[in-house]
C-alpha cells in the first residue's frame, strides 16, 4: 500500500476511534452514578483520576476501586454493585464476560492488545487499527474521552502525558508519537499546563541532586560514572559546575544556567563516545522533555516521567488510594506520603536488581528466564526485569521473563522485551495469553508486545516455561511452525 492510501486509512481509523470517544462521553454526562475500576499503575492511576475528576466535575457521584489485575473473579464482585462500572487501564480481555455480567452498563478504556467480543463503550484504539502500545495510554483516551465530556476538563491533558510517560511511550529520543503527540500535547499546551523541549533526557532532572542525577543514570549507563559516586563528583567538578547553592541546597539539572546546561550535556555526549557507545544509546542522552507547568519547582511532580514514577510508587506498593489523590490534585497529605513512598520504592528496585544480578538469569532457548519466588513483589518484578536491560547486566538479545509469587501463592509472570525485538516480531502479550490457553482456565493474562504478564498455578510451572519458549520461537522464526 502506498504512503498517501496509508494516511488515508490513518485518518479513517482516527474518525471512527473519535466517534466511538464522543459517544462514550454522552453517556458518561447521562449518568446517576458510576464506579470507576482502575489498574494499580501509573497509567491506571491517571487514567482512573482522569475520569474520575471528570465525572465529578459533571455532578455525577463517583467511587473508585484499584485492582492489581482483572480477573474473572473480579467481575462477579463488581456487578453487585449495581452501577455502571467505567474501566480504565484493563477490561479489553473481558468484554464477553462483562456483557454476561452486566449488559451494557459498562465502559472500557483500555489500549491493550485484543479485545473479546463487541461493544459501543470498548473504547480501544487496537481496535481501530491504531496502536495502543506506542501512541496513546489509558491516560490519553481518558483525557480524551473527558475532553468530549467537557472543554473544561482540557486542564486533564497533563495527566495524560503522565500516563503515557508511565507506560514508557516517551522512550524514544524523538518523543511521543502519534495521538499522544497530536492531542495530548496540542492541548497540553494550550490550556497552559505543559510545555515541552529538547534537552538531557536522564531520570531526575528536577528532584535529583546533581551527582545522584549522575550516579543513578541507567538509560543510559553512564560508564564509570553510573554507581561510582567518586567519579561523578570529578567529573562535575572538572566542569566547574557548583554541586550547591549558595545556601547549601544541592543543585539539580533544571537549576543550571543555560551555559552549564549545555557543557554538561557536550562533556557526557564526549565520555560516552570515548567508551564508543553505540548510536542508539547515544539517542537516550537528549530528547524531549515534559514538563508540568503548575506544579512546585523543585517537585518530581513537575516532570512527567518523574511524575509517573511516583504514582508507580504508590500503586505498585500496595498505595494506590495515595496515589490516586495525588491524582485528583492533593499537594499536602497525600503528597508528601507519595514522596516517603518514592524512596521505598526505588530502594526495593535497587534490591530487586541486585538479588537478579547476584542470582543470575538461566537461559532458554527464546529468553531468559529469573524466578524471584517471593524476594521481589509480584507488583514490581516487572519493572525489575525491564531494568536489567538498563543495568547492562543481560544481553538485549532475548527477552526477559520473571515470576514472583502472588499472596495466594499462585505465581506471577511479568514478561519485558525491547523495542528492537518487537520489531524482530516479539508479541509477549500475544504469546502469554496463547499460552495461558493452552494451559487451561486458571491461567490468565496478555499485555503489550513489549511488556505483558499472567498468573499460573505452581504446578504449571514447567508446562509454561516450555510452552511460551516454543511461542516465542515461532514468532521470531515462523519458519518452524510448518
Ligand atoms: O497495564 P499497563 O499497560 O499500564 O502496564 C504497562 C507496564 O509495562 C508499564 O508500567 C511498564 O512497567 C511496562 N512497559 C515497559 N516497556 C515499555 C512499555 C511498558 O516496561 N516500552
Ligand atoms: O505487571 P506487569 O508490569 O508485568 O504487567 C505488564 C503488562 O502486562 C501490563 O500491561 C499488564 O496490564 C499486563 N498484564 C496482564 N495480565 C496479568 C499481568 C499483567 O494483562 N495477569
Amino acid at each position: 500500500m502506498r504512503s498517501g492510501e496509508l494516511a488515508e486509512d490513518r485518518k479513517a481509523a482516527v474518525r471512527t476511534f473519535l466517534d466511538t470517544i464522543e459517544s462514550t462521553a454522552k453517556t458518561l454526562n447521562g449518568l446517576d452514578s458510576a464506579v470507576v475500576v482502575t489498574h494499580h499503575d501509573c497509567d491506571g492511576m491517571t487514567s482512573g483520576g482522569i475520569m474520575a475528576q471528570a465525572l465529578k466535575r459533571a455532578q455525577i457521584p463517583v467511587d473508585t476501586i484499584t485492582l492489581k489485575q482483572l480477573y474473572s473473579e473480579d467481575i462477579d464482585r463488581l456487578k453487585k454493585m449495581e452501577k455502571w462500572l467505567i474501566f480504565t487501564d484493563f477490561g479489553s480481555s473481558y468484554i464477553n464476560q462483562l456483557k454476561e455480567a452486566v449488559g451494557e452498563k459498562f465502559v472500557v478504556i483500555d489500549h491493550h492488545q485484543k479485545g473479546n467480543g463487541l461493544h459501543d463503550y470498548h473504547v480501544n484504539p487496537m481496535e481501530f487499527g491504531l496502536d495502543g502500545g506506542v501512541e496513546i495510554s489509558a491516560g490519553g483516551i481518558s483525557y480524551l474521552v473527558a475532553k468530549a465530556m467537557s472543554h473544561k476538563n482540557m486542564d486533564l491533558a497533563a495527566l495524560g502525558v503522565v500516563g503515557a510517560c508511565g507506560d514508557m511511550q516517551d522512550s524514544r529520543s524523538s518523543g511521543l508519537q502519534g495521538l499522544n503527540a497530536e492531542i495530548l500535547l496540542t492541548d497540553g499546551i494550550e490550556a497552559g499546563v505543559m510545555h515541552v523541549k529538547r534537552d538531557l533526557r536522564l531520570y531526575g532532572r528536577i528532584s535529583r541532586p546533581l551527582v545522584q542525577y549522575l550516579l543513578f543514570s541507567t538509560s543510559p549507563i553512564l560508564p564509570d560514572l553510573t554507581a561510582n559516586k567518586d567519579n561523578c563528583m570529578r567529573f562535575l567538578e572538572g566542569l566547574g559546575i557548583e554541586l550547591q547553592h549558595q545556601d547549601g541546597r544541592w543543585r539539580s539539572y533544571e537549576d543550571l544556567n543555560p551555559e552549564e546546561k549545555k557543557v554538561l550535556s557536550t562533556a557526557l555526549l564526549m565520555h560516552l563516545h570515548q567508551y564508543n557507545t553505540p548510536e542508539w544509546k547515544l539517542n537516550e542522552l537528549v530528547g524531549e522533555v515534559y514538563t508540568l507547568t503548575h506544579e512546585d519547582s523543585h517537585s518530581p511532580l513537575r516532570d512527567a516521567k518523574e511524575f509517573s514514577t511516583v504514582l508507580n510508587a504508590c500503586g505498585r506498593n500496595g498505595a494506590s488510594s495515595i496515589g490516586f489523590q495525588v491524582c485528583m490534585g492533593d499537594r499536602f497529605e497525600y503528597y508528601q506520603k507519595a514522596l516517603g513512598l518514592l524512596q521505598e520504592h526505588r530502594r526495593n528496585l535497587a534490591e530487586g536488581i541486585q538479588l537478579m544480578q547476584t542470582q543470575g538469569l538461566q537461559e532458554y532457548k527464546n529468553y531468559y528466564f529469573f524466578d524471584a519466588e517471593s524476594k521481589i513483589k509480584d507488583s514490581i518484578v516487572g519493572i525489575v526485569a525491564g531494568m536489567l536491560y538498563g543495568s547492562g547486566s543481560v544481553k538485549t538479545d532475548k527477552p526477559i521473563v520473571a515470576f514472583s509469587r502472588h499472596e495466594d501463592g499462585s505465581i506471577k509472570v511479568s514478561a519485558r522485551a525491547t523495542s528492537e525485538l518487537v520489531r524482530n516480531g516479539v508479541n509477549l502479550g500475544l504469546a502469554l495469553r496463547e499460552t495461558c490457553q493452552s494451559l487451561g482456565s486458571t491461567a490468565e493474562g496478555g499485555g503489550h508486545k513489549i511488556a505483558a504478564g499472567c498468573r499460573l498455578e505452581e504446578n504449571q510451572k514447567e508446562q509454561f516455561l516450555q510452552e511460551f519458549d516454543t511461542k516465542l520461537g515461532f514468532q521470531t522464526n515462523p519458519s518452524i511452525q510448518s
